[in-house]
C-alpha cells in the first residue's frame, strides 16, 4: 500500500485481525484502502469474515489488534462526538436486518434522517420516492414482521441509504431477494454511487457482482485472496 493512497483511502485498515473470545480469528492481518466513490464486492464463503470487517467499519466491533481509519478519524482514538459524526456517515444494511419491530416501515426508514434533523418534508418525500424504487408500494404503516423476509430487506436497505450517506455498507444486501427485486437494489446503489457514495457490498450473489465493472475482494478464513496479479489498485491488501 503506498502512502499517496493512504492520504486518499476514505476507508483503511492496517494489519487489523479480529478474534471473537476466546479463540475465533475471523479476520487476521487484513489491510486495505479505499478511496471515496469505490464500489468494492466482498466475497467468500459463509464464515470467511464478510460481516466482521463490515462491523470494523461502522465500528459496530472493535478489531483485537491494528489500524482502522474511516473518514478521516482513526476509531481507536476517536472522540464520542466524532464517533457520532463518523456514524452519521455510514449506512449500514445488516444481514440480519436489525429493523426496530415497534415501529412502522415509515419510521424505521425515517430514523437516520430525524438524527440528523432533516425537515419533516424531506424525510416524507425521501421516504415515499425510497418505498417507490424498491418496490414497498403501500407498506410505509405496517410494522417490520408482517413484512416477508424480502420486503424487510429492502426496507433495511432503504434506511441505509434515506440519509445520501457517503459510505454505505449492504451486508449480503440481496440474499432474500429474487431477480426483479434485486435489480431495483441494484438500480438504488448504482443512483447512490453516481451521487458520490462509497459502497461495500458483501456478496456471494454473482448476479450483484458482475452487474459493476467493480472490484472484487474476496475473503477466504478471515484473509484476502488474491487469485492473479489483477490486485486491485486501491482497494489493497497486503
Ligand atoms: N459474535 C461472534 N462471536 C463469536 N464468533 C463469531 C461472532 N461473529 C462471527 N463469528 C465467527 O467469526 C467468523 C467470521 O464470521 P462472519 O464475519 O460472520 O463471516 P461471514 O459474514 O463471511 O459469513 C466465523 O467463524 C464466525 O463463526
Ligand atoms: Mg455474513
Amino acid at each position: 500500500m503506498n502512502v499517496q493512497q493512504s492520504k486518499t483511502a476514505i476507508i483503511e485498515f492496517i494489519k487489523v485481525n479480529k478474534i471473537y473470545p476466546p479463540d475465533v480469528i475471523a479476520l487476521r492481518d487484513v489491510s486495505l484502502a479505499i478511496k471515496p466513490g469505490e464500489i468494492v464486492f466482498l466475497t467468500g464463503m459463509s464464515g470467511a469474515g464478510k460481516t466482521t470487517l463490515l462491523k470494523l467499519i461502522c465500528a459496530m466491533e472493535q478489531p483485537t489488534k491494528g489500524l482502522i481509519e474511516v473518514a478521516g478519524h482513526d476509531l481507536g482514538r476517536i472522540s464520542l462526538k466524532n464517533m457520532q459524526l463518523v456514524r452519521q456517515k455510514i449506512g449500514m444494511a445488516y444481514q440480519d436486518f436489525k429493523l426496530l419491530p415497534k415501529l412502522t416501515v415509515y419510521q424505521n426508514i425515517a430514523m437516520p434522517m430525524e438524527i440528523t434533523f432533516t425537515p419533516p418534508k424531506t424525510i416524507r418525500d425521501r421516504i415515499n420516492y425510497l418505498l417507490d424504487t424498491l418496490n414497498l408500494h403501500g407498506k410505509a404503516d405496517i410494522k417490520p414482521d408482517k413484512l416477508s423476509r424480502g420486503e424487510q430487506q429492502r426496507v433495511a436497505i432503504a434506511r441505509a441509504a434515506a440519509n445520501y450517506p457517503p459510505i454505505l455498507l449492504a451486508d449480503e444486501p440481496t440474499g432474500n431477494l429474487d431477480r426483479e427485486n434485486s435489480d431495483l437494489v441494484i438500480k438504488l446503489f448504482a443512483q447512490l454511487n453516481r451521487a458520490g457514495t462509497t459502497l461495500i457490498i458483501a456478496t456471494h450473489d454473482p448476479v450483484l457482482y458482475k452487474s459493476y465493472p467493480a472490484q472484487t475482494l474476496e475473503l477466504s478464513q478471515g484473509q484476502f485472496v488474491f487469485k492473479d496479479q489483477a490486485t486491485p489498485k486501491t482497494a489493497t491488501g497486503e
